[in-house]
């Protein structure tokens, strides 16, 4: 990834670097603690694996227990979203009007696929687990450090959108070399 940052700085050639990447880690099952694997009985859960020392970048398991999925939202920065277990549901958006959404498409990501956003290339969406009797996982690239980005959702109840931080589920990355060697 740091060497990807260096020498790819223009997007689509970065995303073709970090799509590589994110292809190669999950097309083994084998290193994800289960500390960040765990599905809640309420709402989807977003693990921080590692994040950049810059927070030019973060890793993110998003655990999706059988039914679950996210609001409308954004992500002001680039994401590649990859399949690890299960499958899932993306529904695309065009930006929100005033008081408007307008669906564009949905597709199906099944285990091994990936999946982008970004500002430039369509960055509203909505994600659901595909499997309704199964948890779903997925691992996620961001630009940034996406638990504390301030970014937006689309409020059904009232046809806006408002500003919200997803946070993480977990108080420190599963990964931190900067900090161990600190
Ligand atoms: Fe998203």
């Amino acid at each position: 990834m740091d060497d990807a940052l260096v020498t790819a700085p223009a997007e689509d050639a970065l995303l073709e670097r970090v799509d590589a990447a994110l292809s190669a880690l999950i097309a083994h099952d084998d290193w994800l603690p289960p500390a960040c694997a765990q599905a809640d009985a309420t709402r989807y859960r977003q693990y921080l694996l590692h994040v950049d020392a810059a927070a030019r970048y973060s890793v993110v398991s998003f655990v999706w227990g059988p039914g679950q999925g996210t609001p409308i939202h954004n992500h002001t920065v680039w994401g590649l979203i990859g399949v690890l277990r299960g499958a899932e549901l993306c529904t695309e958006y065009a930006a929100p009007g005033a008081g408007a959404l307008v669906r564009q498409r949905q597709h199906r990501l099944e285990r091994g696929a990936i999946d982008r956003v970004s500002p430039t290339i369509g960055d509203w969406h909505a994600v659901h687990n595909a499997l309704t009797e199964a948890p779903s996982i997925s691992i996620h690239v961001y630009g940034g450090d996406i638990g504390r980005i301030e970014r937006s959702l689309w409020d059904e109840a009232t046809h806006s959108v408002r500003p919200f931080v997803s946070g993480y589920a977990n108080d420190r990355p599963w990964f931190a070399p900067h900090e161990a060697a600190r």
